[in-house]
């Protein structure tokens, strides 16, 4: 080991060829692979702007309503009047949002199966079917009973999400170079808000968010996987996955190559190498395994609990109900505002993607939790005064674009990756699998229940996110590591270092710590 470890240390190794950082084979797999995260932003974002047609669609075809529910509405000639829809149609339009989450919260328990199974490239590939077959229900749905195609078709892009949202940043995480891993695993993330804001514009009611074409706008949610499966068989498998899991040096070198241009691939292998000797030591890990395992408690509760900040900060609640949120504050247009968040969301993560491998992930993460916090209390000020003075009006509107700009600065990309980058090899499909999970439910939890707090609350309900938010930024402070630019050897001795002699990470860490010693010595 110890000679392995001697060429990971700075200096000590022979200067040798690394290879190139970013190819355009590495460009075509990571674009390639986030395809699957565009669709998962689309899927986020298609069920907001068409719900008045859709719901005028089911009332009719479960022959509740005769005439268009919007009408109705506007006939009472006040919009802010609770809108009278039948109770049957409220519970399969419910269904049809929440149905989404329920699938990836099932699905994502499945991810290390999937990833382990055949690799990650076939893992990919197997679970477009998912999504081609949840695209061409929804497209469908007005050939049978529309309520029961579009939920069946939510269900199966949910479960498809899932293991998209796990196997995109595991594959990215394994093959980006350690220089660039945060900026390509933001990649994910800028992606998810492409989708989300493509689903926005298209879903106005002049493009297709009317009564003719809301089935082809939710159908077509399951385009981008059609792109994806041409693409992936272009593309390297995971050489970690190769070499680690499957013990193929020779298969794991080409895919490096492929990746690097011709090179001597010896110090990647021999970091792998030193990846998969301690792997060896622990016995494969099951999410049974990995929760009882008290070697990973620690990386597991920051993946977790950022996870839950990334929820938790009530991002969701802004993109579930921004429209009802900016009728509240005042905007006359309100649908044109929710796609300015959308737009400013796409800026803001722009912004993480050239700043992450800079200023690293506890930073960023600590701005824009702390920003959000801010931002949530001046939003409820501005909320709570606006029958007082008209100009609270522009303080909640500017309030709400910069709690989403500080959201996608680093609360939003980072818990994506920061998971396949604190495990290793072994515990690592697990966790991801384990922090997927906890994101699904807990976004689940404030889709379905965030209307009801509304109501018990009013316009303070943002003052429970901006209390979870202070939560969030205090344990950000005291407990998540800076783990930009280091390998995962190093990671593992950020989080335990003193634990001399465990089964992971810390004997080969230690090593490597004496060795860059004595090297500076
Ligand atoms: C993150 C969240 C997702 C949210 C999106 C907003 O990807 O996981 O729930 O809708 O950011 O940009």
């Amino acid at each position: 080991v110890s000679q392995h470890v001697l060429l990971l240390v700075e200096g000590a190794a022979p200067k040798m060829d690394s290879g190139k950082q970013i190819s355009g084979t590495l460009i075509l797999a990571v674009f390639t692979a986030v395809l699957g995260s565009l669709q998962y932003g689309y899927s986020l974002g298609v069920i907001n702007a068409p719900q008045k047609v859709i719901e005028n669609h089911y009332g009719r075809s479960l022959g509740v309503v005769s005439g268009d529910l919007a009408s109705v509405r506007m006939e009472s000639g006040n919009a802010t009047e609770p809108e009278e829809i039948h109770p049957s149609v409220v519970m399969y339009w419910s269904l049809s949002v929440a149905i989404f989450s329920v699938g990836g919260m099932v699905s994502s328990f499945l991810v290390g199966f999937v990833a382990d199974c055949r690799g990650r490239i076939k893992g990919m590939l197997a679970v477009n079917i998912l999504a081609i077959v949840a695209g061409l229900l929804m497209a469908l749905a007005k050939m049978g009973k529309a309520h029961i195609m579009v939920i069946a078709g939510r269900a199966v892009m949910g479960f498809y999400c899932g293991l998209s949202s796990g196997l995109v940043p595991m594959y990215i995480g394994e093959i980006a170079p350690v220089a660039y891993r945060g900026a390509l695993g933001t990649l994910h993330q800028l992606a998810i808000v492409t989708g989300i804001l493509i689903s926005q514009v298209i879903g106005l009611d002049f493009l297709l968010g009317n009564d003719d074409l809301w089935p082809l706008l939710l159908g077509l949610s399951g385009a981008p996987a059609i792109l994806q499966t041409l693409l992936l068989p272009l593309c390297p498998e995971s050489p970690r996955y190769l070499y680690i899991k499957e013990g193929k040096e020779e298969e794991a070198c080409k895919a490096l190559k492929r990746f690097k241009g011709e090179y001597d691939t010896f110090k990647d292998i021999a970091e792998m190498r030193a990846e998969k000797e301690e792997l060896m030591k622990e016995r494969r890990m099951t999410i049974v395994g990995l929760l009882r395992s008290s070697v990973y408690r620690k990386q597991l509760f920051v993946a977790l609990m950022m996870h839950l900040s990334q929820q938790f900060s009530g991002i969701n609640a802004i993109f579930y109900y921004s429209t009802a949120i900016f009728q509240k504050a005042g905007v006359t247009q309100p649908v044109y505002a929710t796609i300015g968040v959308g737009a400013i969301n796409l800026v803001f993560t722009l912004v993480s993607v050239a700043l992450v491998d800079r200023a690293g992930r506890r930073t960023l993460t600590l701005i824009g939790l702390a920003g959000m916090c801010l931002c949530a209390i001046v939003m409820t000020v501005g909320l709570v005064y606006l029958t007082t003075y008209a100009w609270m009006s522009i303080v909640s509107m500017a309030a709400i674009f910069l709690f989403v700009s500080f959201f996608e600065i680093g609360p939003g990309p980072i818990p994506w990756f920061i998971v396949a980058e604190i495990f290793s090899q072994g515990p690592r499909p697990a966790a991801i699998a384990l922090a997927g999970c906890c994101n699904w439910t807990s976004n689940f939890i404030v889709g379905m229940f965030f209307q009801y707090v509304e109501a018990l609350l009013g316009s303070y309900v943002f003052i429970l996110f901006a209390g979870l938010l202070f939560i969030f930024t205090i344990f950000t402070y005291f407990r998540v590591p800076e783990t930009k630019g280091k390998t995962i050897e190093e990671i593992a001795v950020i989080f335990q270092g003193k634990r001399k002699g465990s089964p992971s990470g810390a004997p080969v860490a230690t090593e490597l710590e004496q060795l860059k010693s004595t090297a500076e010595a």
